[in-house]
């Protein structure tokens, strides 16, 4: 029978206890790890979130009452043990803080017992993940687990210190909110008391903090929960956690300043990391031309190199036709990858071709300094010469081109060289090389749409210089927005926002809303800056990917309490799940669409 606290008190966390406490009374309390009876002697793993501690029950210590219950002790009973600290009396336990120390039980309550867990509560489980999202609150009592719990509760405790001393107020913006199209899907929420009305869940409270600035509140931030309806990928949840900021009266190096100094910290106090200040910065065209992303992974070299002019006047009929139809021709050299075999590369053209390349042109650069080459045939000795100097070809190399549009080309070898990085073991976990990435373009433009779409949002102020050409060249302009860039991953990103209200209505204009359109969707912040509206600027992280970084995870799971999987529902829960036919009556919904066969895998 599962007992009471009555009377007792913890009076350590497991691991608190050291040889310092020896000869003293304790009660602890947690979960049996193990439980092992060697005849006339029991040893107990007792774990809390501390760790682990090692009690010895004997008869002539506890008495026969006490004996007989530990001997009835399973993994998972949840117990309260008074004992007294004693040195080991086997062998100490290098890999156990509390290794040297054991507590000889005087008193044993068993407060809960417990089913044979599903899978071990274990370090390194090898638990298939969708038992262990199914049984999340187990799991979650796992170290690792617990662990990264624990970083994503430190990261969050120091964010709020640091941003309080910076003058930084912590304000909460609603999560009911009006929908609006711009950005992701959202996740609706029907509303009962006016049918056929829909609350939309935030994507980020960008218009409300934008409103706390107009306010006056000068700085503001917030853990703010968002919600994307968007496909889920390893750095990506439908819903998830900013670490969402606003500023007035600054622009861009003010931003990056105070964020260089938050970074500093975190980095510094929790993985004692050092962090350049000031971040290095690239603008995004620096970074596509050098690296074919605007999210580059700067732990590695192998930059992307621009060879059409090298290959102009050549014979290969595929580099021709990619420069002929206002295409380029770029390549990556693999160092010291010459002798790769030829099925190894076929990997690499069809992962090439994944990203949309039609090809993969390639040259081996032999010791002898001859090529074995996709693409040489169609070339002179004198042209192949130029083209393996313009990437600085050595014996041992392997150089590999695609000719295509732009943007086609960027993807494929930023891609491609993000895949040899692997390949090759050169993504080092405990190397962070963190970057600014600047002067985005303001626009993108969408073929789905058949228009001009905002990059970041349609509240980024335009680069002054490049003003003019907005209705020229729409395109070209570039934006006063950065995202933070850590080991190949976007941490975060932010903006300085437009505060004028000819730019902002002229924005509105280039993404193709009518006055009226825009006065529907955004009329309230509209209305907010004809009333005083000092400049200002913000960012957002997500906090997960900081915790996901730090924490050396290859999944945003891992630091998630209670994540979901790819089709966004929930593995313990099962949400999401159909409801009673009354609450979709009282809300005025019928369904149509049956529910379809899903895959709730990972
Ligand atoms: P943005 O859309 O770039 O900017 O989002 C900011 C950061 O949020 C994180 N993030 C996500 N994390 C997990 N799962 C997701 N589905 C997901 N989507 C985004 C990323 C990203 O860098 N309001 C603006 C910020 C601003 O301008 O101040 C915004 O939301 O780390
Ligand atoms: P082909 O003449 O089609 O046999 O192509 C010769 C070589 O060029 C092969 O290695 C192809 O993979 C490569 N190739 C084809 N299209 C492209 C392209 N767009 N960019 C780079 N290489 C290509």
């Amino acid at each position: 029978m599962a007992e009471s606290m009555q009377g007792l008190r913890r009076s350590h966390r497991c691991t608190e206890l050291t040889t310092a406490q020896t000869g003293q009374d304790v009660t602890v309390m947690g979960w049996v790890q193990k439980s092992r009876n060697k005849g006339g002697i029991i040893f107990v793993d007792l774990r809390d979130r501390s760790g682990i501690l090692q009690i010895i029950f004997e008869e002539q210590d506890c008495g026969t009452e006490y004996f007989a219950k530990a001997e009835k002790l399973r993994s998972e009973y949840v117990i309260a043990v008074t004992g007294r600290v004693e040195a080991r009396s086997g062998a100490v336990n290098e890999n156990l803080a509390t290794g040297a120390i054991e507590v000889r039980a005087k008193e044993l309550r068993i407060l809960s017992e417990s089913e044979t867990p599903p899978f071990p509560i274990e370090e390194n489980s090898k638990t298939r993940e969708e038992l262990r999202l199914k049984y999340r609150f187990l799991d979650l009592r796992r170290p690792d687990m617990q662990q990264n719990l624990l970083l994503r509760s430190r990261i969050a405790i120091l964010t709020r210190q640091f941003l309080a001393q910076e003058g930084f107020l912590e304000i909460e913006t609603p999560t009911l909110i009006k929908s609006t199209p711009e950005g992701a899907r959202d996740y609706l929420v029907p509303s009962r008391v006016h049918p056929g009305s829909f609350y939309a869940l935030p994507q980020s409270p960008q218009l409300f903090k934008q409103l706390l600035m107009c306010s006056g509140y000068d700085r503001y931030f917030q853990l703010a929960r968002c919600y994307r309806d968007e496909d889920l990928r390893a750095d990506r949840q439908p819903e998830f956690t900013q670490i969402d900021m606003e500023l007035s009266f600054v622009d861009v190096d003010d931003v990056l300043d105070v964020n260089e100094r938050l970074l500093h910290k975190l980095f510094k106090e929790i993985l004692d990391i050092e962090i350049p200040q000031p971040i290095p910065r690239m603008t995004w065209q620096e970074a596509m031309d050098r690296f074919g992303s605007d999210k580059p992974d700067l732990r590695f070299g192998m930059e992307l190199k621009d060879v059409s002019e090298v290959v102009k006047d050549c014979g290969f009929a595929v580099f021709q036709g990619a420069l002929e139809a206002g295409g380029t021709v770029r390549g990556i050299n693999a160092r010291g990858q010459g002798a790769m075999p030829r099925k190894k590369i076929d990997a690499l053209v069809s992962f090439a071709k994944d990203f949309g390349a039609r090809g993969l042109a390639y040259a081996a650069i032999q010791e002898d300094g001859s090529c074995k080459s996709s693409f040489g045939k169609f070339m002179t000795q004198e042209e192949m010469d130029a083209l393996v100097s313009a990437m600085d070809g050595e014996p041992g190399d392997l150089l590999l081109f695609a000719a295509d549009k732009k943007q086609v080309v960027w993807s494929v070898l930023g891609n491609l060289r993000l895949e040899l990085a692997r390949q090759l073991n050169l993504l080092k976990p405990d190397d962070f090389r963190f970057l600014w990435v600047t002067e985005f373009p303001l626009l993108e433009y969408s073929e789905e749409q058949g228009r001009f779409v905002a990059m970041h949002h349609p509240f980024t102020m335009p680069m002054e210089e490049d003003w003019h050409l907005i209705d020229s060249d729409p395109g070209a302009v570039r934006a006063k927005a950065y995202d933070i860039v850590l080991n190949g991953t976007e941490l975060g990103g932010g903006s300085v926002r437009i505060h004028q209200s000819d730019i902002q209505s002229k924005m509105f204009q280039v993404l193709g809303f009518t006055p009226e359109k825009a006065q529907e969707q955004f009329g309230f912040l509209l209305e907010a800056f004809k009333y005083g509206v000092p400049p200002h600027a913000g960012l957002a992280y997500g906090l997960d990917r900081v915790v996901m970084l730090m924490g050396g995870c290859d999944n945003i799971r891992e630091v998630i309490a209670f994540p979901k999987v790819k089709d966004a529902s929930c593995l313990m829960t099962e949400a999401p799940a159909p409801v009673d036919e009354k609450q979709l009556e009282e809300l005025g919904i019928a369904v149509s669409a049956p529910e379809q066969e899903s895959n709730r895998g990972l």
